[in-house]
């Protein structure tokens, strides 16, 4: 059985439609990597997973229960929380208050602090500067404290939306060592990433999205090797590129 399925789960915003059949299956344990060009529908898949947007067709079942259209709340307490690609940290707050807010659903002051600070411990960032606005962090920090955010409800599947997005070879690397370990840890990672290559380096399988399907999935090591693949999204030494353009084919 499947930690994660998604069975041709259709959605979109409004009339249009994005997801067109949407079937994809995640391990327990395994981290998967989506990639694809701009507008694949790879956020959107997120978000359905998160309950963002409801599927307008298709199953989507988690730990073997359908969790298809529930509400985030639900989802939350079921264990998937999302990390979207844009900036989500109250940046007027300090980073221990926004470490805490991920914890806000426990409805317990004493258990988040708790995590709160057994998080920290593994995030040495949180340590040094826990008593400063979130606003004052880099990108690459901003990033790393959205993913510790994330830990807050210690969770079962953890949603990366781009998380390397803008940042440069040092945060990148910072950010991916993080993936690696929390994946260590025993957690579940769906990760979508705009640098093809790092982001099937660290990943068990690979998924590539176009045009709303998911077109090909196999290992990761394979995909690497996939001329296909290569083709469309591995141009390049991404390290050679701010902002790991030559990884984002256009679609
Ligand atoms: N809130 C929204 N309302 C209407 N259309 C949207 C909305 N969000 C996304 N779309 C459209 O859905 C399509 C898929 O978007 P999505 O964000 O899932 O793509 P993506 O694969 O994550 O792309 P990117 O690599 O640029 O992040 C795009 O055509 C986009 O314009
Ligand atoms: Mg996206």
């Amino acid at each position: 059985m499947s930690f994660l399925r998604l069975h041709d789960v259709c959605a979109g915003y409004g009339q249009a439609d994005i997801l067109r059949g949407v079937s994809l299956e995640l391990e327990a344990g395994t981290v998967t990597c989506v990639i694809g060009p701009n507008g694949a529908g790879k956020s959107t898949v997120l978000r359905v997973l998160s309950g963002l947007l409801k599927p307008r067709v298709g199953t989507v079942e988690f730990a073997g229960d359908p969790v298809g259209g529930l509400s985030p709340a639900v989802l939350l307490r079921k264990g998937i929380v999302h990390v979207p690609q844009e900036r989500s940290l109250f940046p007027l707050m300090t980073i221990w208050d926004n470490l805490l807010m991920g914890g806000h659903s426990l409805r317990d002051g004493a258990l988040a602090r708790r995590r709160a600070g057994e998080i920290a411990e593994r995030f040495p960032l949180i340590e040094e500067r826990r008593h400063e606005r979130a606003g004052t962090l880099s990108g690459g920090q901003q990033k790393l404290i959205e993913i510790a955010r994330a830990l807050m409800l210690d969770p079962r599947l953890i949603l990366l939306d781009e998380p390397t997005m803008g940042l440069d070879a040092k945060a990148r690397h910072a950010v991916f060592e993080t993936v690696k370990s929390l994946n260590e840890g025993g957690r579940t990672i769906l990760l979508v990433e705009q640098n093809a290559r790092l982001g099937l380096s660290v990943s068990h399988v690979g998924a590539v999205m176009d045009m709303g399907v998911v077109r090909l999935v196999d290992e990761a090591s394979k995909l690497l090797g996939d001329p296909r693949v290569a083709a469309l999204y591995l141009g390049g030494n991404p390290d050679t590129r701010a902002n790991g353009g030559a990884a984002r084919a256009q679609g």
